[in-house]
């Protein structure tokens, strides 16, 4: 009798303090109510997830710290120092694909002022975002060993702000981009000529193509539009900037990875255009900087184009120039 007493003030006892239990527990949906000091534990930072689990439940941090520091910078770091070799040792084995044919000093027009603008805007915005979100992610290996905390720390400062503001630019940009760049992008049966020849990369004679190549086209729908729209999403996410969404703690980590894998798949792919939009091709750059390419250079490297321009289906001329276009010479 006795013990069964017993037995039923411990169960009335576990029942009321189970019913006291849930109230906090329902209260705290913010997870750092549950232990706010838990971070002044010692080993805090080095806690295992199932560790971090005990003082703040529903806190995964570690196992987004490890996936982040073991998968996404070795190996993102990697790719993208490989990638460069690569492109290295083709430049150093081909050099600059010069013009063969002499320049006629007849020029057409590549890029009004307006694509032009779109470009460079996009461009400044992708080498600040670049090189800002590239020190933020591996500079405590390289940088900060060598300038130290502080240095180091107002260096971080300055370029997270620079990324701040240049991500809406490249937002804005990239869509502009898009827009005015996606009709002479779309798919045509030459395309896949291009793509199988590899456009004539080892027979060294380039397949004929429209204003773009499959090349061109291939960074254009991955790079620019499916890669380029992943890492604005991502980044307006971690800049709160959707409307109604629940910033909670594993949406902020989920958006974090994906913007971080995203972003060096744009390098990397972003790395083989601006080669071959500087030192892999000559005049390419001419093309963007001034707008306009001799009918050699438009011939040799865009054929189907040239032509298209020489029967008269294409304007050589789409924009009102202000000053006639300069001979090359
Ligand atoms: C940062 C340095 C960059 C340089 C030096 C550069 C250079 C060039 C050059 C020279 C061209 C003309 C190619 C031709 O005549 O066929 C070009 C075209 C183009 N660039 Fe860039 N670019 C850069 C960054 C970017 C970025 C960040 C984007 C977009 C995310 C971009 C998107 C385009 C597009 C859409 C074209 C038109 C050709 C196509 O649709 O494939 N560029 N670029």
């Amino acid at each position: 009798m006795l013990r069964f007493l017993l037995l039923l003030c411990l169960a009335c006892a576990g029942w009321g303090a189970s019913a006291q239990d849930k109230a906090p527990a329902v209260q705290s949906v913010q997870i750092q109510d549950v232990r706010p000091d838990a971070s002044d534990e010692p080993g805090y930072a080095q806690q295992s997830n199932a560790e971090r689990g005990k003082v703040q439940p529903g806190n995964n941090a570690p196992m987004w710290r490890q996936v982040r520091n073991r998968w996404i910078i070795p190996y993102g770091g990697a790719l993208l120092l490989i990638v460069l070799g690569a492109i290295a040792l083709f430049y150093w084995g081909k050099g600059t694909m010069a013009l063969h044919g002499q320049p006629t000093g007849r020029m057409i027009e590549r890029f009004t002022p307006f694509e032009r603008s779109a470009h460079w805007a996009n461009a400044i915005a992708f080498t600040i975002l670049a090189i800002s979100g590239l020190v933020m992610a591996f500079g405590k290996f390289i940088i900060l060993p060598v300038i130290g905390t502080t240095l180091f720390g107002a260096l971080t400062y300055v370029l997270k702000n620079a990324h701040n503001f240049a991500g809406p630019l490249f937002a804005v940009s990239l869509v502009v981009v898009i827009v005015t760049f996606i009709k002479d992008n779309l798919p045509r049966a030459e395309d896949f000529q291009w793509l199988a020849r590899f456009g004539g990369l080892f027979s060294g004679h380039e397949v004929p193509s429209h204003r773009f190549n499959a090349g061109e086209k291939v960074v254009f729908w991955l790079g620019v539009f499916v890669v380029g729209l992943i890492v604005v999403g991502s980044g307006l996410v971690l800049d709160k900037l959707i409307p109604d969404l629940v910033y909670e703690r594993s949406t902020m980590q989920l958006a974090h990875m994906v913007h971080a894998v995203a972003t060096i798949v744009m390098m990397v792919l972003f790395m083989g255009h601006i080669y071959m939009g500087t030192l892999g091709m000559e005049g390419a750059l001419d093309a963007m900087r001034t707008g306009y390419v001799d009918e050699t250079w438009a011939k040799e490297h865009h054929e189907l184009w040239h032509d298209d321009i020489q029967a008269g289906k294409i304007p050589a001329q789409r924009s009102t120039p202000a000053t006639a276009p300069t001979v090359q010479a």
